[in-house]
């Protein structure tokens, strides 16, 4: 699927600042040459140009981009052309306070930084269609912008009277009627409930934040208003020019918004890839990033675009080391076999000064083209270029298993007092889930408890804590289960409704019938503790943090507690219903204990991996049309002993026997 109509290829390049080498011509030709030598077909252009392009109000200077845009079309460059609304110029700011962003106490931001505008806010509206619009006028049909970058890492929300008012008009429309908003958000409870609409307050520690559905639904409202706001830039940019695609770069594991909401606003989706490799066994760090790569491609079921990585290392986490030899590579190519159409980075040139001016970039400081980091950028230009046109049109693998992730099931988990405050860890638990089939060489997609999600085209849902059930996800998953399908569930799942209110039934809502069981209690272990779990096949299983009991009703038990008061109690059953299967775990598994879980159940199911091969710790593979990506992440050597013959895309090599070095990605054809 092609994602930039206007260059249908793997695009490779990256945030490129002009503005900050303005002053120096030398260094901005050298830029360009330099980008043919490390393959770069596109680069991100204006992301943070607000200040260059309109330095007084309503005095705009192009020339200088007009220059660089033309420069780099000779060379064949193209541009992702970004609206520059992540950072506002000082005028705009000092003439116009009310478009800073108001915190969390209530108070207005002064100028500085970015990301600090408010959403809602007219005068900013305004200032940002002008510029925008004169943007799309100017450039929309220069041959070589191929996408646009609306803002840049939208993130946070603003409490100004402005939003507050939004902010009830929202809950006006979502609830009707007041009585109805306080019975929802359960008001009875500490003297919390409203009389008039004017006295809902957005969430704030110096107010409210004992209110978990306020706490909720103030997300929710936060989505919508990134969300409009995201369309407002792209209805005005389309306006002048309808065929150039939108997106806006996300981010991972983000909180603030809901992203499958989001996505919807978006033509693509794209997003800021940062692993914090270690260098050692960095098979934690790759398995969380397949699942970033794969969260982002399951937003809109749709390849999507690296818009950031570092190519060497950042500047912004406690210990910032270099990528080990080969892991340039590697991770790039992690990104492309999950569905990624491009390796862009941040940034082409290194700043000179300020935040940012130890983040690695393709260029360093010292503008030479022999340093270690330039060697590897081009060498992944080098590569993508020759992939191209065999791997640019496929699909990756389709996939069998989705996990259910939901932000709202995820907030609502988060923000629930129970069993481990501050640790029932949403995400990462559906990581552990998925850290089991990644090592399998499994696909994974994600699917959310939207209205149109549909699931029958998967074999294996997982469902890890599944608290909240939102329209109508049981009946989904009771149909899909009598259907054929195989339903995993685990502990604290159908326990409240959309609005946070706990169901007046047992656990998991409407579904007991399904599992053939109740959930009656959670019982919570403190870190020192852990209990056991005995399988019918005479597995030993651990389980720590979290021992659900079950009453079972029907079910098959398959694994019983061996300590506590609830010793020989069940812990994990399976049950029949119609033609499926449902299973319940009742208790958090240690990584192992998942894993041969996932390995039988798998097997049992004939799932399709991406390649019939031993993977050993730390090695992964990933299938993108008949192409196999073979990924050491171990820190160490590895061997792999293929099914039949392949032929390896890079070194054009026949092979049959895999020795992998430390961070080796191996990119294979099977042989006709
Ligand atoms: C991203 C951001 C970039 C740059 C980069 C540094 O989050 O979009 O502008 O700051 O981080 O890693």
């Amino acid at each position: 699927m092609t994602l930039t109509p206007r260059f249908p290829h793997f695009l490779h390049g990256g945030d490129y600042n002009p503005d900050q080498w303005l002053s120096r011509p030398d260094i901005l030709e050298q830029d360009v040459q330099l980008m043919t030598k490390a393959g770069v077909n596109a680069v991100s252009l204006g992301i943070f140009s607000w200040a260059a392009l309109e330095p007084e109000e309503d005095h705009f200077s192009f020339s200088w981009l007009d220059q660089i845009i033309e420069r780099l079309w000779q060379s064949g460059i193209h541009v992702i052309l970004a609206t520059p609304s992540g950072a506002r110029p000082a005028w705009l700011a000092q003439k116009y306070p009310e478009v800073l962003r108001v915190g969390e106490d209530f108070t207005r931001n002064h100028f500085g930084g970015r990301h600090n505008h408010c959403p809602t806010s007219p005068v900013y509206r305004q200032k940002v269609q002008k510029i925008d619009t004169l943007l799309a006028q100017r450039y929309a049909n220069h041959p070589s912008v191929i996408l646009w970058h609306i803002s840049n890492e939208f993130s946070g929300d603003c409490r100004c009277p402005l939003c507050q008012a939004r902010f009830r008009a929202f809950l006006q429309e979502r609830y009707g009627t007041l009585d109805e908003l306080n019975r929802a958000w359960c008001t009875g409870f500490w003297s919390m409930s409203y009389s008039d609409w004017s006295q809902i307050e957005p969430p704030s520690p110096r107010g409210q934040m004992s209110n978990l559905s306020l706490l909720l639904d103030w997300r929710r409202f936060s989505t919508k208003q990134c969300k409009d706001f995201i369309a407002f830039e792209k209805a005005t940019v389309q306006a002048v020019c309808p065929d150039i695609p939108c997106t806006t770069n996300l981010m991972e594991r983000f909180w603030d918004y809901d992203y499958f909401d989001l996505a919807e606003v978006l033509d693509l989706v794209s997003w800021d890839s940062y692993p914090a490799w270690t260098g050692k066994d960095d098979e934690k760090v790759a398995c969380e990033f397949a699942m970033n790569h794969d969260m982002m491609r399951s937003l809109k079921d749709q390849p999507f675009l690296m818009m950031e990585s570092t190519p060497s290392n950042v500047n912004w986490k406690a210990v910032n080391k270099l990528k080990r030899p080969g892991a340039h590579l590697l991770s790039s190519m992690q990104a492309v076999a999950h569905g990624s159409q491009s390796v862009l980075y941040f940034q082409w040139r290194q700043s000179r000064g300020n935040a940012e001016m130890f983040h690695g970039a393709v260029v360093s400081h010292s503008g030479r083209d022999d340093t270690r980091v330039f060697q590897d950028v081009a060498q992944v230009g080098h590569v993508l270029k020759s992939l191209d046109s065999v791997l640019y049109p496929q699909q990756v693998q389709k996939s069998e298993i989705c996990i259910l992730y939901d932000w709202n099931c995820r907030w609502a988990v988060e923000y629930a007092q129970t069993g481990l405050n501050g640790q029932m860890d949403y995400h990462g638990r559906a990581m552990a889930h998925y850290h089991s089939l990644w090592r399998l060489g499994l696909p994974v997609d994600f699917r959310d408890m939207r209205k149109q999600t549909d699931f029958s085209r998967y074999r294996l849902i997982i469902c890890p804590q599944t608290y909240l059930f939102m329209n109508d996800i049981e009946k989904k998953l009771r149909e899909f289960v009598g259907n054929g399908g195989v339903l995993v569930i685990t502990y604290f799942s159908g326990i409240a409704d959309a609005t946070n209110l706990a169901f007046l039934s047992d656990a998991p809502h409407d579904l007991t019938d399904v599992f053939g069981l109740r959930e009656t209690e959670m019982d919570a272990l403190y870190p020192d503790e852990e209990n056991q779990i005995r399988m019918e096949d005479g597995s030993l299983y651990k389980a720590y943090g979290i021992c659900s009991l079950l009453a079972p009703e029907g079910c098959s038990v398959k694994g019983v507690y061996t300590k506590d008061f609830y010793a020989g109690t069940p812990a994990i059953a399976s049950h029949v219903y119609q033609s499926g299967e449902a299973w319940y775990i009742g208790a958090r598994l240690d990584q192992t204990s998942l894993d041969d879980f996932y390995a039988k159940l798998t097997g049992k199911l004939q799932l399709t991996r991406a390649i019939n091969a031993l993977l050993p710790h730390g090695v992964t593979a990933h299938r993108r049309g008949d192409t196999v990506f073979i990924e050491n992440y171990s820190g160490l050597p590895a061997s792999i002993d293929l099914p039949g013959t392949w032929s390896d895309l890079i070194t054009h090599a026949e092979v049959q026997h895999l020795d992998l070095e430390p961070f080796q990605v191996r990119i294979l054809h099977p042989e006709t």
